[in-house]
């Protein structure tokens, strides 16, 4: 069964072709950096004019590198922004009408989670799954496909957002997550000391703090808000805060999947596309015993259409079994995954 995925939640244009799931036949991006990296983040209202310029030419570019022939139409249906996510809806419903074909809403958090499958095909359920994005961070169990259950969220900044935050203190460029990774690579770790905000007690996440003593800490040297800041001061907060960050997750995902006696953990979401996370995570899990971490394949990390499409296979599985699955666009099937959505 061949899926087509759209996504258009945040500032990433995409669809892709896949074929039961897993076989990606071809996947486009058409990324909006350009339009928002001068302001340092996201514009709602740019960014869903942008998707209404750019997604007939990406549904296009992919179906020719792909095939004219699908059976189902996947799109996001949330969490994202709202007048983004219409434009996904309301192409994916045309094209549905047009030729015929079921319609079917995913939930994104779904898609970042089953993007991890694509390149490791033998992690099966149950397993931890941690979303780090520029909108999200989760902890999740993945009971089976489908069947989630939110252990613990952000309470306050999502890790990518922190990272696109402090790029923007330091005025070097957006999105801030591989612009601080290379940074990071000529600066020390340990040079100044940012706090991980651990939280014990429960699986939630808090960035903010750490966001902030980055502030703090460039107030303290620069009190003049025009003064350039030193490129060595650049790198070692880069490489500090960086280090701050992935502690927290580290430790905190860790101590998750040992308390739930979850051997597997799924790590996902834009920010999983960091290198040093990756070293990191791999050594700590390496350290206990028959613990294993999983990555997305890089570009699968950050947003694509080819994750929707899988969500969207397993979706139009499970409405197919409970007779649901009909022609077109229906409301009543609108709905992100309930397990996955947001309080
Ligand atoms: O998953 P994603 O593409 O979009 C959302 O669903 O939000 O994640 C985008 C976020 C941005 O905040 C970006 O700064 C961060 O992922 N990111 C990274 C890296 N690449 C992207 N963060 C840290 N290191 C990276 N290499
Ligand atoms: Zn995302």
């Amino acid at each position: 069964m061949i899926i087509l995925g759209i996504e258009t939640s945040c500032d990433e244009t995409a669809s892709a072709l896949v074929k039961d799931g897993n076989k990606i036949i071809s996947s486009v991006v058409a990324s909006q950096e350009k339009i928002h990296s001068k302001y340092f983040g996201v514009v709602p209202e740019l960014a869903s004019r942008a998707h209404l310029e750019k997604i007939n030419y990406v549904i296009e570019k992919t179906l020719v590198a792909g095939s004219e022939k699908f059976d189902i139409v996947a799109y996001t249906s949330g969490p994202g922004l709202l007048g983004s996510l219409l434009v996904g809806q309301i192409v994916a419903s045309t094209i549905g009408y047009v030729r015929n074909v079921p319609v079917v809403p995913v939930n994104h958090l779904e898609g970042h989670i089953l993007s991890v499958l694509f390149d490791n095909p033998a992690l099966k359920p149950p397993f931890l799954s941690l979303i780090v994005s520029g909108g999200h961070t989760e902890l999740v169990i993945v009971k089976k496909i489908g069947q989630y259950k939110v252990l613990g969220r952000t309470r306050d900044d999502a890790c990518g957002e922190s990272f696109d935050k402090v790029a923007k203190m330091l005025r070097i460029g957006y999105p801030g997550g591989p612009k601080i990774e290379k940074l990071a690579k000529s600066g020390g770790p340990g040079s100044i000391k940012f706090p991980r905000p651990y939280l014990w007690g429960n699986w939630d996440f808090s960035f903010s703090g750490i966001k902030t003593a980055v502030l703090y800490h460039l107030r303290g040297k620069y009190p003049d808000p025009g003064e350039k800041i030193s490129r060595k001061d650049i790198v070692n907060v880069c490489a500090s805060f960086q280090q701050a960050v992935i502690d927290t997750l580290v430790h905190k995902t860790i101590k998750c999947s040992q308390q739930h006696k979850l051997n597997n953990i799924a790590v996902a979401g834009g920010v999983s596309a960091n290198g040093t996370l990756r070293k990191q995570f791999i050594n700590a899990v390496n350290r206990e015993k028959n613990m294993k971490v999983y990555f997305p394949e890089i570009k699968l990390s950050t947003d694509n259409a080819a994750m929707i499409a899988s969500a969207g296979y397993y979706r139009a599985m499970q409405l197919k079994k409970e007779n649901k699955l009909g022609k077109g666009f229906s409301f009543s099937n609108n709905k992100v995954n309930p397990d996955l959505e947001l309080d």
